[in-house]
């Protein structure tokens, strides 16, 4: 049988095999597409070179053909460390004050983005859906389209998408929503990040709605919607009932006890709120003195973007103000919060997971945090626990089952880690079945599944709505 082919195309590619850390969330939402469809999936080797190959390198794997290509040295600085990461990750997280903008790096990031178009232009098969994602990889569509190539092409921004104000900051802003209209689909995790972006383009483009997710700039049409990603709920709920056990997790369980577990898993990022949400752990021992020696609270927190230099201030940020309550509260045979930044697989994390009466999850923005959807499905089902979740993770428009808090408001979160610990089985039951029947309406292979299928359709939509928008500008003329 003939299989249509997928072509995915990201910043980071994760091979099999390869040595690497443990499979992604974007690896895994993958996992299933490239089932039902042959697969090319191309991007950055991750690799520096001083003379990166015009073509990219294949691997074949089965059903998936892998492409990576190296970047040079200066298009790693401009590309990835500086405009994706130091100017318009800081944007799309609402931190106008973090983000600097340079022109050499938009530039970079400009040239990485065609380079990936012309090596990718030889790739692309006429009935392929091309599938890119994220927020390195926005004007790759305009560079496929100016070479000539006109199969669907969808986007998927896996992070926030800010209120027109916001995004209005950044220098080249304009110019970066100009090319989005040559996307057929774009998908976002909520109806927040869809709302923010159709009103960007309406405001800056003059874009007029034909429905609520469909507009038309110029003789462009686009859709913009909400397709929240999600996880492989049965994958999870599996590994976290495994019984094998690493040193981590002996450790963990050894020097628990009879102590509660509070766990927090993030990339040491600003946008998680690391060193907030240990402040809010602080206040919450310093106003319920009896739970000191009671309760320990892990983080988790592998280390990011150290090149960048904002990520290196943090890191001096969460240890010193993790030594500060450690100094001040801890006693001897008792440290209130555990700091590790090395990466664990996902068994590993699940384990842990399913250990935490509490997954703290308090970002002060993320576009989803698929943490707070993997702690719930790990939970046992005879004595789940509870997540508490930022009201601005994109999980929060999902789970409302969760205790909801505001990241910027310590005390709001330290009552709350005083209510989960001491939920009532029967409340921490309900609200745990709630979620999970959401965790289960949006399982990983659904979202992959509802996005190409949009995507297949638009190429249908896309003719029709050429064929119409070149009729009303000669009727206009
Ligand atoms: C976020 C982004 C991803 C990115 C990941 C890790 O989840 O949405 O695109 O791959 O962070 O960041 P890194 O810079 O290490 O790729």
């Amino acid at each position: 049988m003939h299989l249509r082919r997928l072509v995915v195309i990201s910043n980071r590619v994760a091979i099999p095999d390869a040595g690497k850390a443990a499979a992604g969330g974007l690896a895994v939402a993958l996992h299933a597409a490239f089932q039902a469809y042959q697969g090319l999936w191309f991007g950055w080797s991750g690799k520096v070179s001083a003379h990166p190959a015009v073509h990219p390198k294949i691997i074949d794997k089965g059903q998936v053909q892998y492409a990576v290509m190296d970047l040079t040295s200066l298009d790693r600085q401009e590309y990835y460390n500086g405009f994706a990461n130091r100017a318009l990750w800081p944007i799309m997280h609402y931190r106008i004050g973090l983000s600097e903008f340079s022109r050499a790096d938009y530039a970079g990031y400009l040239r990485v983005n065609r380079s990936f178009a012309s090596a990718l232009a030889h790739l692309i098969q006429p009935d392929d859906l091309v599938w890119v994602h994220d927020y390195h990889l926005i004007p790759l569509a305009s560079e496929l389209r100016a070479i000539g190539i006109t199969n669907p092409i969808g986007y998927f921004h896996h992070i926030p998408w800010p209120a027109p104000e916001v995004f209005g900051a950044l220098p080249g802003s304009t110019e970066l929503l100009r090319v989005i209209p040559d996307y057929d689909l774009v998908g976002v995790q909520t109806e927040r990040d869809a709302d923010n972006l159709r009103r960007s383009l309406v405001q800056e483009l003059g874009a007029a709605h034909r429905r609520v997710d469909l507009l038309d700039v110029g003789s462009r049409r686009v859709r913009i919607k909400n397709i929240p990603i999600g996880i492989d709920v049965n994958g999870f709920q599996q590994a976290a009932q495994r019984s094998d056990s690493t040193r981590l997790l002996k450790q963990t369980i050894a020097g628990l006890g009879s102590r509660k577990l509070i766990i927090g898993v993030d990339r040491l990022d600003y946008s998680k709120g690391i060193p907030e949400r240990m402040e809010a752990f602080e206040r919450f021992l310093v106003s319920h003195p009896d739970q000191r020696g009671r309760v320990t609270y892990l983080q988790i927190a592998p280390t990011s973007r150290s090149e960048v230099p904002e990520y290196a201030t943090l890191s001096r940020d969460v240890n010193e103000t993790l030594g500060r309550i450690n100094g001040s509260l801890g006693e001897p045979g008792w440290v209130p919060i555990h700091y590790v930044t090395s990466t664990y697989s996902r068994a590993v994390l699940a384990r842990l997971y399913r250990l935490a009466r509490v997954g703290l999850v308090t970002p002060m923005r993320d576009g989803m945090n698929l943490v707070a959807k993997e702690y719930v499905a790990a939970q046992d089902p005879r004595d789940p626990g509870v997540l508490i979740l930022s009201k601005f993770a994109g999980a929060a428009e999902e789970l409302t089952d969760a205790l909801i808090v505001n990241p910027n408001d310590k005390v709001e979160v330290a009552e709350a880690i005083q209510h989960a610990l001491h939920m009532s089985r029967e409340e921490r039951d309900a609200r745990w079945q709630a979620m999970l029947k959401i965790l289960w309406n949006s399982d990983v292979s659904r979202w992959a599944a509802a996005f190409i299928k949009d995507l297949a359709a638009s190429k249908a939509t896309r003719a029709r709505s050429r064929m119409m928008l070149a009729k009303k500008d000669s009727a206009d003329r």
